[in-house]
């Protein structure tokens, strides 16, 4: 954690380049720990104002992965997480979409592992809400290898597993970026989605009106 907070630019527009070695070593360091997750997870369940400034941030259950947050560095800083991707008879087949996030962020694979695509953004056309996207990257990764992923760059991960759960330590920087976004390829348009609170809003203000045409 002290690594993460002394080492790292989070802002950094060169992210995967200059701040992503760095954190992948942190990250690859820990994972050679394995009994640093249950200290930590035994430190939330023992405090319950811990806990309670943590929960809001987790997720869990969910259909894809379910989050669980470690930890939140104050003012819009890092957050620590450990997330499980469930097999495929636990989401039923379910495929995440193709999406970017407004952070930069890295991970290891703590247990098992997972198949990540990547895309490049040719075209956008913020107006019409339509994006075109190019596939550039696909790779596998196992059990004790990192990867990262910078702000804005769209994509897509899979358990291809019938069986085994992937878990994986995962750190985000702050937002960097006003929303994230999810693509549809197909049809080749994009919508942005926004905090919890600010997605409830959207929803709340759609179904108050009756109407059911909200992402
Ligand atoms: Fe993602």
């Amino acid at each position: 954690m002290t690594a993460l907070r002394g080492e790292v630019d989070w802002r950094d527009s060169s992210y995967t380049e200059r701040q992503a070695p760095v954190v992948e070593e942190i990250l690859r360091a820990a994972a050679a720990r394995p009994e640093v997750f249950a200290e930590r997870t035994d430190q939330i369940l023992a405090d319950g104002e811990l806990f309670r400034s943590l929960a809001p941030h987790s997720a869990y259950p969910r259909i894809l992965m379910d989050k669980f947050v470690l930890h939140t560095e104050p003012g819009n800083g890092f957050r620590i997480r450990l997330h499980r991707f469930k097999t495929r008879l636990q989401n039923g087949g379910a495929e995440e979409r193709v999406h970017y996030h407004k952070w930069h962020c890295s991970t290891v694979m703590l247990r098992g592992g997972y198949r990540e695509k990547q895309f490049e953004i040719r075209k956008t056309d913020e107006a019409a809400g339509e994006a075109l996207l190019h596939e550039d990257l696909e790779h596998s990764l196992a059990e004790g290898e990192s990867n990262s992923l910078p702000a804005g760059r769209p994509h897509q991960v899979m358990n291809d597993s019938d069986t085994d759960p992937c878990l994986t330590l995962f750190v985000r920087g702050p937002s960097v970026m006003g929303a994230a976004r999810i693509f549809d390829l197909e049809r080749g348009t994009f919508y942005d989605t926004f905090d919890p609170d600010g997605q409830l809003k959207v929803g709340l203000a759609a179904m108050g009106r009756l109407d059911p045409d909200f992402h």
